[in-house]
This record gives structure tokens, sequence and C-alpha cells, in this order.
């Protein structure tokens, strides 16, 4: 039983955070049951699996799960073990196979999850094994937004469209730019000696550290104008809690903001932007066609998006350990030279030796660290920025307000401390999707 009642963990009247949600191993089994067993978690990209029997291999928590299409091109997520001894059924991260040979004693599976071989069975079972109930253990749900394939072990979460609420309508501007739709480039992955929570809170809402975490960068000569007081309030760079955990944080609302953003990145990429904008502006209409760059985002619990190009997965691997992993994203129909360019520019900024990443990666390790200190765990964590100064505007959906605020990690926690105390889905409180910004 847990020493401290996970509902005054996280005080959103005070602004503060008991610190020890990073590190204590008891939180973080419960996290691994009530997060992680119960929320729709991001597995892939559909265009990672187009073909009949391709697969993938990921997580869904600590459990390790391939993400198959089946030979009649249903997509499933089932674990990957071996319903004899446990043994994976699958030791590649990608491929295609009609059926996957456990490599312990031959039990065999099909990719739509069928026992359908199990050597001996006539002999050593004397034909009385019921294959029918010993096939793969697969997700309660699967669904897909866009390209991106989600599923949740539980068969009585909300559908995946309720669970993402609002924030379906931010996704559309990285997910559904042009006709065709995204596919995914490569992907990087490594292990980070922080709490899951830091990448996904620092990632969905802290526009905060910016100027001073990554001004090491900025003064080796990278590119982009910062703005000339970056703490200053002003109506160009929103923080946006869309619905259920969703945050997202630097949404711009006027041009001059999109193309300050754009000196990021080399000529190429935004003379690429800019000439595809006018295709943006005719799928998703005028009210987030000037602000066209890609958000920097997490859907809740552990799935980001970044304005360069990324998808960020967090995989927990115990309460202060997280296996990174980063693909990159493009539009299938941009040129080729772009979608390198773009997987170039991503792999210098992000991923395991990106010169942002390495900024981000020390303070989440510290902070995780601070967790577990004797008298360091003792201290909260302060979330006050901003507090009772919400500047709410009615034009985006959710609750937005100016940045620098902390209204976002103040929401993603209250909303993670409330699923982890809730028993069931039907104590959860559901953000319905605002209606009038449906497309
Ligand atoms: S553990 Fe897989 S066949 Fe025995
Ligand atoms: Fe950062």
């Amino acid at each position: 039983m847990l020493d401290i009642s996970i509902l005054k963990t996280v005080d959103n009247v005070k602004g503060v955070m008991d610190r020890r949600i990073f590190s204590d191993p008891d939180i973080y089994k419960q996290e691994l049951e009530q997060v992680f067993g119960r929320c729709w978690l991001f597995l892939g990209h559909e265009s990672q699996v187009p073909k009949p029997n391709d697969f993938i291999a990921g997580y869904m928590g600590e459990d390790p799960i391939l993400l198959t299409r089946d030979s009649k091109g249903k997509l499933h997520s089932f674990l990957n073990m071996c319903r004899h001894r446990g043994n994976r059924i699958c030791r590649a991260d990608a491929g295609n196979a009609p059926s996957f040979m456990c490599t312990y004693h031959g039990w065999t599976f099909s990719t739509d999850g069928k026992l359908v071989g199990v050597p001996g069975y006539k002999e050593a079972y004397f034909e009385e094994l019921d294959r029918s109930q010993w096939g793969l253990v697969e997700a309660g749900q699967i669904g897909s937004y866009k390209g991106l394939v989600f599923a949740t072990w539980d068969k009585q979460a909300p559908k995946v469209d309720d669970y993402l609420s609002n924030m379906a309508w931010y996704l559309d501007l990285l997910l559904d730019r042009r006709e065709g739709g995204t596919e995914v480039l490569g992907i990087s992955k490594w292990m980070l000696k922080s709490n899951w929570k830091f990448p996904a809170d620092n990632f969905g809402a802290d526009g905060y550290h910016g100027p001073i975490t990554h001004g090491s960068v900025a003064m080796l000569g990278y590119k982009g104008q910062p703005p000339r007081n970056p703490y200053a309030r002003n109506s160009d760079n929103l923080a946006v809690t869309a619905a259920n955990g969703h945050i997202v944080v630097g949404f711009s609302t006027t041009e001059v903001e999109m193309r300050r953003r754009y000196q990021n990145f080399p000529p190429n990429i935004q003379d690429y932007f800019v000439s595809t904008s006018p295709e943006l502006e005719k799928r998703l209409g005028d009210t987030r066609a000037g602000r066209g760059t890609i958000p920097t985002s997490t859907v809740f619990p552990n799935m980001s998006t970044h304005t360069r190009a990324q998808l960020r997965m967090y995989h927990p691997r115990g309460p202060e350990l997280t296996e990174m992993w980063i693909y990159c994203i493009v539009d299938k129909k941009a040129p080729q030279d772009i979608k390198m360019a773009l997987k170039a520019h991503l792999a210098q900024t992000f991923g395991p030796s990106g010169g942002l990443e390495v900024d981000d990666m020390n303070n989440w390790v510290q902070c995780t660290d601070s967790g577990h200190y004797t008298i360091g765990k003792r201290y909260p964590m302060n979330q006050q920025m901003g507090l009772g100064h919400m500047s709410s505007t009615e034009k985006f959906p959710g609750k937005v307000a100016q940045s620098h605020t902390e209204l976002n990690d103040r929401e993603f926690y209250g909303w993670w401390a409330e699923l982890m105390a809730a028993p069931s889905w039907n104590e959860v409180r559901l953000d319905p999707k605002d209606t009038r910004f449906v497309k």
C-alpha cells in the first residue's frame, strides 16, 4: 500500500506537487496498472505495416507487443509472449511473416493471433490441447487516427476518438497537411535515467525552459531568431490543454510567429512549408492555416509531437528509467530531398546526440534523482506559474492560455492523479469534443 494519497500528490490549488511521483516504486507499479494498463497508447504508424502480414515490435507500458496486419489486412496488437512458457515469439523489430514460431518449443501463432502449430500435438498432447484457448493475448481495443495506431488493454476504455477528443484538431496540423497523409522514416532508440513523465510534460507544457536550457545551442550559431522578450505575455504563443490530459505548447496564432519558427529550419525546408501552406489552408480551413507549424504536444500519457517533424514515445522501464523512441514523420507527398533534409535536421537537433535533446536530458535526469534523495524528496515541486491568471480564448478548442504558464503542467498531472485514483473509467471525467471545431 502507498504511504501517500495519490490525489494529494498533485495540488493544483496551491500549484505544488510531491516529487516522489517520479521515483516511488509503489506509485510506479500503480501507474503501470492504472495509466498504461488502461489508457490508449501509441503503437506506431500505419505506414510501418502497409502489407498483409507486416509487423513491428513495440511496447504498451513495460509489456512487449507486436503490432501486426493480418493476412486479411486487419490490424492487431498482441502481447509478444508465447502462451506456453512466456518466451517472446518474435525477436525482430519489424518484418513480414505469415506466422511467428516460438524458439523455445516451437508453438506457432498466425498474424491474427491464432495458435496454429504445436509440436507433438498428436503424440505428446493426445490431441487434447484446446488450441482455440491458447492464442496470443490481444489488446482490448485498437484504433487509428489519420495514420497513428493506438491500442488499449481496457475493453471499457472510451473509444479512441473520445479519448483524443479535441486533441485530434491539433494533431491534424501534423497528420493532415497534404493529400496522402504522412509516413515515418527511421527511428532512434536509447535509454535515459529519467522518469517518463519529465519528457512527456516537457514536450507538452514547458516552453519556459527554452531560452535557458537551450541558450548554449543558440550561442553555437543555431539558426532562428528568439523573440525579443521570451517571457512576454502575448497572444502569438499559446498553451492549450486540449482535453483528457493532452497538451499543446507554443501554439502560435499568427503568420508572423509561424514564419519566425520556420527560421529554425534550413532554407529548403522553409520553402517547402511555405509553398505547401495553400494546400494546408484548403484542407484545414483558415482557423489553422496561418498557424501552420506542426504542434509541439503530448498525447497523454507517453507520445509527443514536435515542430521538427518528430513523433516521440517514452516507454517506462522503471520509476527512474525510460526507453526513448523518436520517429521522423513527413508528408508522404513531400519530395525525397525534403524528406531526407527533415530527417537530417531532426538527427542534428533531437535524439540521443541531437543538440537540443542533450540539453533537455540532463535536466530530466537530475529532476528525477531529486525524487529519491533523502532530504530533497520532502520538498514539493513548484508549478505556480500563471496560477489564477488564466486568460482564455474561445477561438480554439480546449483550455487556452497565453504562454508562459504552467497551466498545461497542472492539467497533465491533474488528469494523471485522477486516473491513478479512479477504480475504473466510470469514475474518470472525460472532456468532450468541442463541436464548434469539427471540420
Ligand atoms: S515457451 Fe514458447 S513453445 Fe514453449
Ligand atoms: Fe527543450
